[in-house]
């Protein structure tokens, strides 16, 4: 049975203070929830200190990205011992923006991805198509594409544990959201793909997230998709209220 899993990806907002006071408001609305998988994703400076302020609770925290390397001369990375060391459990890795204005490409995005099974980080491997490629019909070819090149030499039991994030970039933060049916269809190919290349059973166990402008609004209808199993929230994350309404989505969906 998959579980519902509810991310909140800080990208590049917020102040300490405000990390610290949205981390325990986050920990303290989820305690409720145990039926859902629920974690948050802020800079990396306040990783430390979200983690501090979320011990104790369910809620999970996540880097936005990381390095392959164990270490050394690598100036400005952060490798997954680094992460683990201050409390995180999941890595976010091949999100749209760092493949589209950081340049990360499949072949990258892979290397991170085995660096964080090795550290037994769960990474939430980011895949989405562009508008352009959605709408010259490239969309399964492009999903493809990133699948088999980012997720290169992964065993069926590494796949277990590994989230994959459904983020059509042109849904990212411009509040038009993949219609419910548009999610589903796409989730349900990146089953018959995982299916095709492991087994049925990992197909149908990988956890799969929506992500792209989810809102307290949005998120129950695209939630009450059988194949969509959570979110990976941006904008709607930074706000305690909206991003635990999300939270509640999730639990009725359970
Ligand atoms: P928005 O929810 O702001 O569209 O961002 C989605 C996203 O990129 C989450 O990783």
């Amino acid at each position: 049975m998959r579980r519902i899993f509810i991310a909140g990806n800080w990208k590049m907002n917020l102040n300490r203070t405000e990390s610290v006071a949205l981390a325990t408001a986050v920990a303290k609305g989820a305690a409720e929830a145990k039926s859902v998988d629920v974690a948050v994703c802020p800079p990396s400076v306040y990783l430390d200190a979200v983690a501090q302020a979320v011990r104790g609770s369910s809620v999970g925290v996540g880097a936005q990205n990381m390095y392959f390397e164990a270490q050394g001369a690598f100036t400005g990375e952060l490798s997954a011992a680094m992460l683990l060391d201050v409390g995180c459990r999941y890595a976010i890795l091949g999100h749209s923006e760092r493949r589209h204005v950081l340049g990360e490409s499949d072949e990258l995005i892979n290397k991170k991805t085995h660096a964080a099974l090795a550290a037994s980080l769960t990474p939430i491997v980011c895949v989405g198509e562009t508008l352009e490629q959605r709408e010259a019909g490239r969309t399964a070819d492009v999903i493809r594409t990133q699948v088999e090149g980012s997720l290169a030499g992964v065993s069926a039991e590494q796949m277990l544990g590994i989230v994959i994030a459904y983020e059509p970039v042109w849904a990212i933060g411009t509040g038009k959201t993949a219609a419910p049916a548009q999610a589903e269809e796409v989730h349900v190919d990146l089953r018959k793909l995982l299916a095709q290349r492991y087994n049925a059973e990992v197909g149908q166990a990988v956890v799969i997230q929506y992500g792209g402008s989810v809102n307290a609004k949005n998120a129950a209808e695209l939630l009450s998709q059988p194949n969509v199993d959570g979110a990976l929230v941006g904008g709607a994350s930074l706000k305690a209220e909206d991003f635990l309404s999300i939270v509640q989505a999730g639990v009725s969906r359970t």
